[in-house]
């Protein structure tokens, strides 16, 4: 049995797709979620998938008594991934105090329980959010932090703050990941993306809108200063981004660290517009997509995409996936959500 790893919000996105590819490379692995935005099911699927249910805690992070009593029986943990968070931009406008607790708390009491149990080893799920427009692209992890756009941008800097002060002040030492845009499901069909309402991000409103649930999709957009004029972002497969989890974790794991703190870009290092990715739907599924230009959306950047040269050099890691290979796996999830896979 290999290292035991805490992932927190592996129910839900990024979360499960990593805890997957964590025990495909030989780590025990257990689960804390509230199940605030995803569903039990999913810890099911994560089974169907690797062989091996996941144990499952159905734990609030801000609940400090309920997560004492969680480390105490995981004492042998090595390690620990933190994904349990809100991440809606627009609700946590409407709602900033309920971003700043949940985010806030959640971390701080994960943190203080490592310290007293002991567990070094933090890998944060961060955003490229934290530069905002970037002056110059690729953006580089020695990009200034610009101020949010939201509280929910404003979260993940506060965040990345804590962890840094923690690293100098206690045994702590940590990586910071910050996502460019994960897209696409895991190739089995088994996991995906499950936004609950109406979806805030491209893709699941592209395939929603395919399926049928969705009349048309609204591009936001096309007066920007980009070739096609839609704004321009780095897509990257959700599950290239969960195998950089699995490097990191490792890397600190084995003391491969440089610092105690350090910090990568995670995308593929291409940018590419709205257009585009509605495009390359298109042209991976055969569909034709409705879609109408809008205005812009508050608080959108025209462009941005990553250099990942130093999680290339250091971590070893590189994206490998395709934006067709994206659109086809995520077509693939919406189609089986639409066959009932979370109720059988
Ligand atoms: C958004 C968040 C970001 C967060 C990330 C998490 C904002 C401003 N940013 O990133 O902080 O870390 O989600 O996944 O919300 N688009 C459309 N029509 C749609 C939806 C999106 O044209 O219905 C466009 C957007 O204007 C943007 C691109 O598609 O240009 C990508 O949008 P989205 O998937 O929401 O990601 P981000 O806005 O980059």
């Amino acid at each position: 049995m290999g290292e035991k790893i805490l992932v927190t919000g592996g129910t839900g996105y990024i979360g499960s797709h990593t805890v997957v590819e964590l025990q495909q490379s030989g780590f025990e692995v257990v689960v804390i979620d509230n199940l605030s935005n995803s569903t039990a099911t999913i810890i099911e699927q994560i089974g169907r998938i690797s062989g091996k249910k996941p144990r499952f805690y159905e734990l609030d992070l801000c609940n400090e008594a309920a997560l004492r009593v969680f480390f105490r029986e995981n004492y042998d943990l090595t390690g620990v991934i933190h994904f349990a968070a809100f991440k809606a931009v627009g609700e946590s406008v409407e709602s900033p105090l309920k971003y700043y607790h949940n985010n806030l708390v959640s971390l701080l009491n994960l943190l203080r329980f490592m310290e007293e149990f002991e567990t070094n080893n933090f890998v944060f799920s961060s955003s490229c959010t934290v530069y905002g427009q970037p002056n110059e692209l690729p953006v580089t992890e020695l990009a200034p932090i610009k101020k949010a756009f939201s509280p929910y941008g404003n979260t993940k800097q506060i965040s990345e703050e804590i962890i840094e002060d923690t690293v100098v002040s206690a045994g702590l030492r940590a990586i910071l990941l910050r996502y460019f845009n994960p897209i696409g499901a895991h190739e089995s069909g088994l996991i995906g993306e499950l936004p609950i309402g109406i979806p805030n991000n491209l893709v699941p409103f592209i395939t929603q809108t395919a399926i049928g649930k969705r009349q048309k999709l609204m591009v936001f957009g096309n007066d920007y200063d980009t070739p096609d004029g839609t704004a321009i972002r780095d897509y990257i497969h959700v599950v290239d981004l969960a195998k950089a989890h699995v490097v990191a974790i490792d890397r600190l794991l084995k003391g491969d660290n440089k610092k105690n703190l350090e910090v990568f870009n995670l995308g593929t290092g291409k940018g590419t517009s709205v257009m585009e990715a509605i495009l390359a739907f298109e042209r991976v599924t055969g569909m034709k997509l409705p879609y109408e230009i809008t205005s812009r959306r508050t608080g959108d950047v025209p462009r941005v995409w990553a250099d990942t040269t130093l999680a290339n050099l250091k971590l070893g890691w590189r994206a490998e996936k395709s934006l067709d290979e994206m659109m086809a796996s995520a077509w693939r999830w919406e189609k089986n959500l639409a066959a009932g896979i979370l109720e059988s």
